[in-house]
């Protein structure tokens, strides 16, 4: 499945030959600072490997490469909730650093809500961001995300406490 928002951006499976892409991608601190230590640094092939793994083995598919013009550039995806909160699923991305800035993301997360709400049964997508994370806040915002609250103190990222921006965007009826 591929789906496309406007001419340059568009959303497709991982396959396997992503993953020496993927490490050039990730392999990177400006990116790796602003997300859970669950995402490796250094980012290595096996890193990439397991990631894509994964991807291919999800179902229903979750998890999307972000191209620009058909290059791979960046990756999104939804986690579900689990037990009461299992109408919701969660948003996460990440964007090649040579690609900021230039609307890429605000059109990938549109897609990907687009996605969710009309492929599966949630009726919420939410996230956190670090509170240094200004980009990121500004995606949501553009994106039509609202803030619901902040965690004061909630994250522990880079031996500081910080706190965690959190948005939502609810589905319409
Ligand atoms: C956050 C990220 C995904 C943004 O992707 P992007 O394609 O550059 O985003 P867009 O170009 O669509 O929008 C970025 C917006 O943030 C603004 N922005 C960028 N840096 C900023 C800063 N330091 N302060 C305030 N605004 C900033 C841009 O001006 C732009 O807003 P505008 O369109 O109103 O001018 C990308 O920087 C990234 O991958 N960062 C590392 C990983 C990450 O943070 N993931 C999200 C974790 S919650």
């Amino acid at each position: 499945m591929v789906f496309s928002g406007s001419k340059e951006v568009s959303l497709r499976p991982f396959r396997m030959s992503d993953k020496e892409r993927l490490v050039e991608l990730a392999n990177n601190k400006n990116i790796s600072i602003n997300l859970r230590d669950g995402f490796p640094h250094p980012y290595n092939i096996d890193d990439a490997e397991r990631f894509i793994k994964n991807c291919i083995n999800q179902n229903p598919v979750l998890n999307f490469a972000i191209e620009l013009d058909g290059l791979y550039v960046g990756n999104i995806g939804l986690v579900m909730g689990k037990d009461v909160y299992r109408k919701s699923a969660e948003i996460g991305y990440f964007l090649g650093e040579p690609y900021w800035n230039m609307g890429i993301m605000s059109e990938a997360v549109n897609l990907m809500v687009d996605f969710g709400f009309e492929n599966l049964d949630i009726v919420r997508i939410h996230t956190g961001v670090f509170e240094y994370n200004m980009a990121s806040q500004r995606v949501l915002e553009k994106c039509g995300f609202y803030k619901e609250a902040v965690f004061k103190r909630a994250v522990f990222k880079n031996r500081r406490i910080w706190d965690e921006v959190r948005y939502a965007k609810l589905k319409t009826e």
